[in-house]
């Protein structure tokens, strides 16, 4: 099963990359997660839209051929970051490559409530009518105080937190199984 993940955070030592990154590893024998480069996009301009960068028709690619998506979002001043709406904003025109993709969030920040405000507005990106993901609902991965749960290695270290993505990947696996047997029933 391929997942593609698209993190909000540009930033070298981003816990939202590592969050990603230890999830790659951690359930390598589950799914396969390939993280796209958001941050190297440019700015959404609609101009541009109809022959839009090299980078832009990649990633659409690589999002039409996934099997899902794992969104992984930072909160920056009480949303999601610039990097991932633009993303969003790119992947929701011409080509609507994210309607009915199967998908789930979730995010890591230092503030105790974990991006809870930022997943909340995430959800209602996601339900736009040119994004219409197949969201996963409930499961919601919250990583507060994410610099005291991710060590210096990238290593997720909180076990309650270990178990409960161990459970949420699982659903999210089930999700898009359900997913496919929805579509090839129709
Ligand atoms: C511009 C900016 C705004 C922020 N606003 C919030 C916020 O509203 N809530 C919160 O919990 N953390 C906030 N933070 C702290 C981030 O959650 C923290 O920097 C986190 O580590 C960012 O994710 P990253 O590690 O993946 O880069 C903010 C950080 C920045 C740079």
């Amino acid at each position: 099963m391929k997942i593609v993940a698209m993190v909000g955070s540009n930033r070298k030592e981003s816990y939202n990359m590592k969050l990603v990154k230890y999830m790659q590893n951690r359930y390598a024998n589950k799914v396969e997660i390939e993280i796209l480069p958001i941050g190297q996009l440019p700015f959404y301009n609609q101009d541009d839209e109809l022959n839009p960068p090299e980078l832009v028709k990649e990633i659409r690619g690589k999002i039409k051929e996934s099997d899902g998506i794992l969104f992984a979002t930072p909160e920056y001043n009480a949303s999601i970051s610039a990097i991932l709406k633009n993303a969003i904003d790119w992947f929701s025109r011409v080509e609507t490559v994210l309607v009915d993709k199967p998908a789930m969030i979730v995010g890591a920040s230092m503030g105790a409530l974990g991006t809870v405000k930022a997943q909340l507005q995430l959800r209602q990106i996601l339900n736009a009518a040119n994004v219409s993901t197949r969201t996963l609902p409930g499961n919601e991965v919250y990583v507060g105080s994410a610099h005291e749960k991710i060590d210096d290695f990238g290593n997720l270290t909180d076990e309650a937190t270990i178990q409960f993505i161990d459970s949420v990947v699982d659903n999210f696996v089930e999700w898009i199984e359900k997913s496919v047997a929805y579509e090839s029933a129709y």
